[in-house]
C-alpha cells in the first residue's frame, strides 16, 4: 500500500524541479522552494524557468490538481513537511572542490525555521562525507531547541533531456542511510516506482514492461561515492572513446565500428562510447573535477581521473587544428556552428563544449554565426557578438565552413544537397560524427569527423 507524504523539495533547478514534479505525480503533497524568487514567480505563473520534454505538463497537472506547490518561503515549505530534500547546486569553486555553501545554507534554514524533527535528504551531488558535516550542522544551529534530525543520502542520476523517465523509470535507486527507519521512510516515499504503480505520464498513462528498479540500501558516506564514481566511470568511457577515435584517425580505422564491437561485450557495454568534442554539461565535468580534489585530500592521487579531463579538455584544440588545417586562415572566415546546447534535448549550455568551441573561433576573429534549436537564447546573453541565425539554412548561407557540435536530431535530417548549394565553400567538420562520411562526400562535401 501506498502512503501519501509531505515532502519539501529545496532548490527549483533540474534535479528539484523534476524531483517534485515527480514526487507530486506519484501522489504525494510537495512544496518547492527556491532562494531565486523570480523562479517561484514564474513557476506559479504555470511556465517553467528551464526546458526539459514532458516537465511542463507534469507541473501543471500537479499544480492543478493540487498536489505541487511553489513558495518563496522555505520555512514555510520545510514546516509543511516531514522529509526534506536538498536539491542545490553545488558549484565548483575556483580549485575544482564542490562549494557547499549553499547546503550549509540549507542547514541553517531547516534547524531554525523547520519547526522540528525532520527526515533530510541530500539529493544535490555531493562529496563523500558532506552527511556527516550535515548532521553536525543541523545540531549545532539547533542547539537551542535541541532538535534531532536524521540526514540521509539519496543521489540522482536523471539525465537532462529525458529527466522525467530516468526519474519514473531508474535502473536504482540508491538510499545511503546510518539509521533503518530512514530507509523504510524512503522506501515508502519510492514506493509507487518501486512497484510500478503510477500514472506514467511518457507512456499513455501505463508504465513500460521493464524491470522494477534496485533498491539499494547503503552507508551515507557509500551513497555519495556511488553518484561521483558513476559520473566519473561515464566521464572515462568518453575520454577512453575519444582518444581511440585519436588512433583511429592514424592508423586508417573507424572508432564507430570499432566501439560497436567492443561494447558488445556485457563487461563493457555500448552506452557512452561516443567519441566527438567531448563531454560538458554541469554534471561530469564538475563531478570529475571534484572527486579528483576529494581524492587528494584523502591523500590518493587518482591519475586515472586527472588523463579523463585532460583528454577531454585537448578535444576542442583537436577541433581548432581540424579547422586551422582546413581553412588556412580563420580571421574573417564565415564560420557557421550548428549547436550550442552540451547535448541535444535541453537548453543547458554551462561547461557545453559547443561553447568552449565558439570562444575559440571568436578569439581567432572568425565571422562566427550559430544556429541551435533551444539554446540560442542563454547563448545570446553569454555571447553577443555571435551572429544567430533563424534556421540551419540561412545559417550556412555564403559560409566557408559548417561545424557540428551538438548532435541534435534536427542535423542528422537536414537537406545536405541544400546546404551544400548554400555554402560559399562545402566544407563540413562533423564533431559529434553524426553524418555518413560516404554519404556526404558523394554530395560534394569535404568533410571531416573524429576517427573515421
Ligand atoms: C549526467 C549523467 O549521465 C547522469 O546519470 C547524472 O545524473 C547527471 O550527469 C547528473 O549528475 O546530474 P547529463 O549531464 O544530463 O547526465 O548528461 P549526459 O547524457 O551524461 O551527457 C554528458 C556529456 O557527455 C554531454 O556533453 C554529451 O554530449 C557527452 N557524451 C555522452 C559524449 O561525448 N559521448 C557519449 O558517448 C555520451
Amino acid at each position: 500500500e501506498s502512503c501519501i507524504l509531505r515532502i519539501s523539495v529545496i532548490g527549483c533547478g533540474y534535479v528539484g524541479l523534476v524531483t517534485g514534479a515527480c514526487f507530486a505525480e506519484i501522489g504525494h503533497q510537495v512544496t518547492c522552494t527556491d532562494n531565486d524568487d523570480s523562479k517561484i514567480v514564474t513557476l506559479r505563473a504555470g511556465k517553467l524557468p528551464i526546458y526539459e520534454p514532458h516537465l511542463d505538463a507534469l507541473v501543471a497537472r500537479n499544480i492543478s490538481e493540487g498536489r505541487l506547490h511553489f513558495t518563496s518561503n522555505a520555512g514555510e515549505a520545510v514546516r509543511s513537511s516531514e522529509a526534506v530534500f536538498i536539491c542545490v547546486g553545488t558549484p565548483p569553486l575556483d580549485n575544482g572542490d564542490a562549494d557547499l555553501s549553499a547546503i550549509d545554507n540549507v542547514a541553517r534554514m531547516i534547524a531554525t525555521e523547520g519547526g522540528g524533527p525532520k527526515l533530510v535528504v541530500e539529493k544535490s551531488t555531493v562529496p563523500a562525507q558532506t552527511g556527516q558535516e550535515l548532521k553536525r550542522a543541523l545540531d549545532v544551529y539547533s542547539r537551542k531547541s535541541g532538535t534531532n534530525f536524521t540526514v540521509a543520502s539519496n543521489p540522482e542520476f536523471l539525465r537532462e533531456g529525458t529527466a522525467v523517465n530516468d526519474f519514473l523509470h531508474p535502473d536504482r535507486i540508491v538510499i545511503g542511510v546510518d539509521e533503518p527507519a530512514a530507509a523504510k521512510k524512503l522506501r515508502e516515499i519510492y514506493a509507487p516506482i518501486l512497484d510500478k504503480k503510477f500514472h506514467c505520464p511518457a507512456h499513455d498513462g501505463k508504465c513500460p514492461d521493464s524491470p522494477p528498479p534496485a533498491f539499494v540500501v547503503t552507508t551515507v558516506n557509500s551513497a555519495e561515492l556511488i553518484k561521483h564514481a558513476s559520473n566519473s566511470f561515464l566521464a572515462l568511457k568518453i575520454s577512453f572513446a575519444n582518444s581511440l577515435a585519436d588512433m583511429c584517425d592514424q592508423l586508417g580505422a573507424d572508432v564507430q565500428e570499432v566501439t560497436a564491437a567492443v561494447g558488445m561485450d556485457p563487461r563493457i557495454g555500448p552506452q557512452f562510447l561516443q567519441a566527438g568534442l567531448g563531454f560538458g554539461g554541469f554534471c561530469l565535468p564538475k563531478d570529475v573535477q571534484a572527486f579528483i580534489r576529494l581524492a587528494e585530500r584523502v591523500g590518493i592521487d587518482f591519475t586515472l581521473l586527472k588523463a579523463v579531463e585532460q583528454v577531454n579538455k585537448q578535444r576542442i584544440d583537436l577541433l581548432f587544428a581540424k579547422a586551422r588545417k582546413a581553412l588556412w586562415v580563420l580571421k574573417g572566415k564565415k564560420i557557421a556552428l550548428l549547436g550550442l546546447a552540451f547535448k541535444p534535448n535541453t537548453d543547458d549550455i554551462r561547461f557545453s563544449p559547443a561553447i568552449d568551441a565558439a570562444r575559440r573561433f571568436l578569439a581567432e576573429g572568425a565571422n562566427l554565426h550559430a544556429y541551435d534549436p533551444q539554446a540560442m537564447e542563454k547563448t545570446r546573453k553569454l555571447l553577443p557578438e555571435i551572429s544567430f541565425a533563424r534556421n540551419p539554412y540561412d545559417l550556412v548561407n555564403d559560409a566557408d565552413a559548417a561545424i557540428i557540435a551538438t548532435e541534435w536530431d534536427e542535423f542528422k535530417h537536414l537537406d545536405w544537397k541544400r546546404v551544400h548549394n548554400e555554402m560559399a565553400r562545402p566544407l563540413v567538420i562533423d564533431a559529434r560524427n553524426v553524418l555518413n562520411p560516404a554519404e556526404m562526400k558523394s554530395l560534394g562535401f569535404e568533410y571531416y569527423s573524429f576517427g573515421r
